[in-house]
């Protein structure tokens, strides 16, 4: 029987290519959205269906999943890919915007987990896939509420592998590094204060600077297949976040510090 794989964020960036990806490779797609109107022609294709689904909306969460079990019959993967980056110093950030980043980046990651675990339970088997970023592994300036969030989907993952193990379900984090998507333009809030006016202008400016150089949204879709289908308890897939990794452990944390503060807030 064809697999079925069920994505959040399907209309833009890492969550369309993995769709288009998995589409690619013959399985039935859930790529669900906010606006399923922001579906792209390649959605037209009979093995694949968008149902509506808005992380701060839990009654659409389950919505979309009852949806892609009439359509498909069933779900063998679940990819928690929607999500936004909150900017900023931690200390202009209102509660609003904080609850709001963290109800999409994690609470609404998490009820989707909690939609999907009775049936993967039931069927014995199902792989989680959240994307995380090389941000759930280590801090940036100007990104305290975003890397917040995503340390959570860290660390809530490597915790909950353990107690679905039972169970037949793996869990994977994907930790991309920078990618080309909508994401740095149209995918961030920005928190101000006016006493760090300036740390927010270089860390925009780098931001502008970097976006033409970073690699297209389709390797991570091949990080996320390969994560789906590899067998394996492999935890992490880092795509094009593997050197900030490696340098992250092996150097000294003043040379660290200084790299980053050097790369990032240079006037
Ligand atoms: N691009 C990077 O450099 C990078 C690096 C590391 C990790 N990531 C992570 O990769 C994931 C995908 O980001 P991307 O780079 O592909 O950016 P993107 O092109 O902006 O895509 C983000 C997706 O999330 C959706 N979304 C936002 N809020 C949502 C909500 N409340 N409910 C449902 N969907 C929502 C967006 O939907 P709309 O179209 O309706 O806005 C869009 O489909 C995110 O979790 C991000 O944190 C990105």
């Amino acid at each position: 029987m064809t697999n079925t794989v069920l994505i959040t964020g399907a209309s833009s960036g890492i969550g369309e290519a993995t769709a288009k990806y998995f589409l690619q490779k013959r399985w039935r797609v859930s790529a669900t959205m906010r606006s399923p109107a922001k579906a792209g022609h390649w959605a037209t294709d009979p093995k694949v269906i968008c149902p509506p689904l808005d992380l701060t909306k839990p009654d659409t969460v389950e919505t979309a999943i009852q949806e892609t079990l009439r359509q498909f019959g069933r779900i063998d993967v679940l990819v928690n890919n929607a999500g936004y980056a909150l900017m900023g110093p931690l200390e202009g950030v209102t509660s609003e915007q904080l609850q709001q980043q963290f109800q999409t980046n994690v609470f609404g990651l998490v009820s989707t987990m909690q939609a999907v675990l009775p049936l993967f339970r039931q069927q014995r088997h199902g792989t989680i896939i959240n994307v995380a970023s090389i941000g759930g592994r280590i801090g940036f300036p100007m990104t305290a509420s975003y890397h917040g969030t995503k340390w959570a989907v860290e660390g809530l993952s490597e915790s909950m592998r353990f107690e679905l193990k039972p169970f037949g379900i793996r869990v994977k984090l994907i930790e991309p590094g920078g990618i080309k998507t909508n994401f740095i333009h149209q995918g961030v809030n920005w928190a101000i204060h006016p006493e760090y006016n300036q740390m927010i202008n270089q860390v925009k400016q780098f931001m502008t600077r970097i976006n033409d150089t970073l690699p297209e949204p389709d390797s991570v879709a091949k990080a996320i297949y390969r994560a789906a289908t590899d067998r394996s308890d492999r935890l992490r897939y880092s795509p094009h976040g593997e050197l900030f990794l490696l340098l992250h452990t092996l150097l000294p944390d003043r040379i660290w510090r200084s790299l980053v503060e050097r790369m990032m807030l240079e006037r």
